[in-house]
């Protein structure tokens, strides 16, 4: 055996394998880009070696065989595939090779985007659907008629007249980006299989043995071709299909004629730039020459027809090495975990590195050093790591390891902990972060904390950019944000690029952020999880810096969206020494916080003793009991007191015990009194009978999105003056959204509020409203 005819054999059983996985299991385990590199390399090779190709080489046959739960059809007319062209110069190949086979000069070429579902064919006879069959291997595929006569937009019977006694048609089944959104939707809430791409969820679909699970799937079908027929329809490619269409057939939109080949690379590219936009998937566009007669002339080749060809988009999975693994150290110190990346094209882009988000990511993907990955980049999305092929694990490859120390500035790294509360007693255990402990001593924290500082959400500082900020930093003018307000002009003179001007407008610009609201200053801050609605939560609630500054883990946990562990970080935050001696800085060096106030009254009136005493989770007292023993005491302290006769009345023995062991402890006890002490002097009502939260907020309760353009105003005011008046600002429509307001260019936001029946608002009606609520 030579070189060639051993790599031969390679690449056949290696195809064969995916073939397999493609077309009968549903799982790909390699993206299409790299099957197509396989298979060139193999038709290459057999071009060179004519006589070391068989019968059964994956290049002589369609696919792969048919399921064996449905029954067989036989396809009268082989369903063939089609030759792909990946660069313009194969497209212009083709195009030589048509005009030369066919002896013409011009040969017009119909245009059609190549849909990305299943291929299916559909018999009609006398106008009446009587069999659908995917495709299979080409010659017999499944016979699925039970199923394709589910999807709404096949026809069971045809319109009009005139149609062939026998037509099978054919086209391609498929599942729209919405409707694979909706379906992902569906199943992750009922706990289902969710699918990776609407491809797999057309086929994995369609080829259901209950064809009630396929009626309630969004399958949708179009028509690209006729296969067996007893009568010619029309002399032109498009002419079928446009008569298709007047029977009842759907067809594509995004039909055309193309003059010649330059007509095709025009829609090409045309549809490439509108690809995004488009409600389906499609993986490129489909040529083929438009005269039937020419295509009868060229006829076949193998496996494919010569007479249309497949230009595809460039790929946007490939698959590459795995170099490295690089530590990136962020705001709050998260060490997270960076794949570095053999450079590979993905979609036009080079990619050299991509996140691994955190340890728990690493070890779901199982990655290690000198894996062989799937990257995958979609639309302006960060590229992904999907999968590791694990079959081409080198020997050598390595574990990735979290470093022991910070590799910015050589602090400890400490894992997160994760902390559950449950019956009274905290369990404490590992989280998926990875920490530095060096705070703003670590230069990277440092830099990336005043560049968060600064931002326009929260302190808002104009024209303080990140290569300023690593200027400050690096010169060591600014050790923390605090120093940014001690900042004198001529020290900003003294660094390179800036002039008489230039720094005069910086420290104009820091001087003019010294009065932000509570919920910039507190989102400023950086604190761990704490992001802008966060703040906003608690400078609406707390109504100032001081309460937010010493407000008990426990307490903050009555705060709508505050779980234990942000409570846990907030509580953490503010206890540590060098948080508080910014802090006080800040403040000392004039900055103010504005719009401080008292605690909401509506979360005063939420915080019940009851609630209180569920909070506390003591084993066997639930929120019954919790109740039952706010009837029969009136404080914490009396609770700590009660004496056993006073707890067997309001409880069973069983929690009378367990309240007295859980009061016995010091620890718990303490921590109880102080919460209920800081309730008080927070001023809360002490209502122990739980009371409807309400509001008198004009639209209070309602959650509202906005999207598109505005012109009047910005987003971020619209943003502002709807939660002024009550109203949550979301970023995606739900069904739970009260109101959608859509500005010009609204996409997808506006089809889903209209699909799901959201009231939706223009500009001017948005104005009326504010107008109506202002005073
Ligand atoms: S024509 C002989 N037209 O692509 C011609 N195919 O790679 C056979 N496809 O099996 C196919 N859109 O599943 C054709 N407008 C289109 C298409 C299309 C998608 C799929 C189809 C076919 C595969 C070939």
């Amino acid at each position: 055996m030579n070189v060639d005819e051993t790599r031969i054999l390679e690449l056949r059983q290696q195809l064969d394998e995916h073939n397999y996985r493609y077309y009968v299991l549903d799982e790909p385990s390699i993206p299409d880009a790299e099957y197509d590199r396989l298979f060139r390399e193999l038709k290459a090779l057999e071009e060179a070696n004519p006589n070391l190709i068989t019968p059964d080489s994956p290049t002589q046959r369609v696919g792969g065989t048919a399921l064996s739960a449905f029954a067989t059809v036989r396809h009268e007319v082989p369903m063939l595939s089609l030759g792909n062209a990946f660069e313009e110069q194969d497209l212009l190949d083709f195009d030589r090779r048509v005009r030369e086979g066919l002896e013409d000069e011009a040969v017009q070429y119909s245009c059609e985007p190549k849909l990305d579902g299943l291929a299916v064919s559909l018999l009609y006879q006398d106008g009446q659907l009587v069999r659908g069959a995917t495709r299979g291997d080409g010659s017999t595929g499944e016979d699925i008629s039970v199923n394709v006569r589910t999807i709404r937009n096949v026809p069971l019977k045809l319109k009009g007249k005139g149609w062939p006694a026998t037509l099978e048609v054919r086209g391609e089944v498929y599942m729209s980006k919405a409707g694979f959104e909706r379906l992902n939707a569906a199943q992750a809430e009922v706990g289902g299989k969710t699918f990776a791409n609407p491809r797999n969820a057309a086929a994995g679909s369609l080829r259901q043995l209950d064809s009630k699970i396929t009626a309630s799937r969004p399958l949708e079908f179009c028509c690209y071709g006729i296969g067996q027929v007893s009568e010619d329809v029309s002399d032109t490619h498009i002419g079928n299909l446009e008569q298709l269409r007047s029977w009842g057939l759907p067809i594509s939109r995004e039909l055309k004629v193309a003059a010649n080949v330059q007509g095709c690379l025009d829609y090409y590219r045309d549809i490439g730039e509108r690809r995004q936009g488009l409600a389906y998937e499609i993986d490129g566009v489909v040529f083929k020459v438009n005269r039937i007669a020419g295509q009868r002339e060229l006829g076949f080749r193998a496996r494919e027809p010569r007479w249309a060809i497949a230009h595809k988009f460039p790929a946007s999975e490939e698959l590459t090495q795995v170099l490295g693994v690089d530590f990136q150290v962020g705001r709050t110190g998260a060490v997270t975990p960076v794949a570095r990346l053999q450079p590979v094209k993905v979609a036009g882009v080079t990619v050299a590195n991509a996140t691994l988000h955190n340890m728990d990511e690493v070890a779901r993907l199982g990655v290690m050093i000198g894996d062989t990955v799937i990257i995958r980049r979609a639309g302006d999305v960060i590229p992904q790591v999907m999968q590791v092929v694990t079959d081409r694990r080198p020997e050598n490859a390595t574990a990735v390891e979290v470093p022991s120390h910070c590799p910015v500035c050589g602090s400890e790294v400490e894992r997160t902990q994760l902390i559950k509360r449950s019956k009274g007693k905290q369990t404490i255990s590992e989280g998926a972060v990875y920490r530095c402990v060096g705070r703003l001593a670590c230069a990277a924290q440092l830099k990336q904390a005043i560049i968060h500082f600064v931002s326009r959400r929260a302190m808002d500082v104009d024209g303080l950019g990140d290569k300023i900020v690593e200027q400050l930093v690096e010169s060591g003018l600014v050790k923390s944000p605090a120093d940014l307000y001690t900042l004198a002009q001529e020290q900003v003179l003294a660094l390179e690029g800036f002039a008489e001007v230039s720094s005069r407008n910086l420290i104009n610009a820091i001087d003019a952020s010294r009065q932000p609201t509570l919920a910039r200053f507190v989102f400023a801050l950086g604190i761990p999880d704490v992001g802008e609605e966060t703040a906003k939560v608690l400078a609406r609630t707390l109504g100032s810096l001081k309460r937010i500054q010493v407000a008990q883990p426990l307490l903050l946990t009555y705060l709508p969206d505050i779980g234990n562990e942000v409570a846990y970080e907030i509580g953490h935050f503010f206890e540590e020494a060098h948080n508080r001696t910014v802090i006080e800085q800040l403040l000392a060096r004039g900055v103010t916080p504005q719009g401080e106030g008292e605690v909401h009254a509506e979360f005063a009136a939420s915080t019940t003793f009851d609630g209180l005493i569920a909070k506390l989770e003591i084993p066997y007292v639930g929120p019954g009991a919790a109740q039952k023993l706010s009837e029969k005491f009136a404080s914490i302290e009396q609770l700590v007191q009660a004496d056993w006769l006073d707890l067997r009345q309001a409880l069973p023995e069983r929690a009378a015990e367990s309240v007295r062991a859980y009061f016995s402890d010091q620890g718990r006890r303490e921590q109880a009194l102080a919460a209920e002490r800081q309730l008080r002097d927070f001023g809360m009502h002490w209502a122990s009978v739980r009371r409807e939260a309400s509001s008198d907020l004009p639209l209070a309760g309602q959650t509202w999105v906005l999207t598109g353009t505005l012109e009047s105003l910005t987003r971020d005011q619209a943003k502002e003056q709807l939660e002024a008046l009550g109203a949550k600002v979301a970023g995606s429509v739900s069904a739970k959204t009260h109101t959608l307001v859509a500005g010009p260019g609204a996409g997808s936001k506006l089809a889903k509020a209209q699909q799901l029946g959201v009231a939706v608002l223009d500009e001017a009606a948005l104005q009326a409203l504010l107008a109506g609520h202002s005073r």
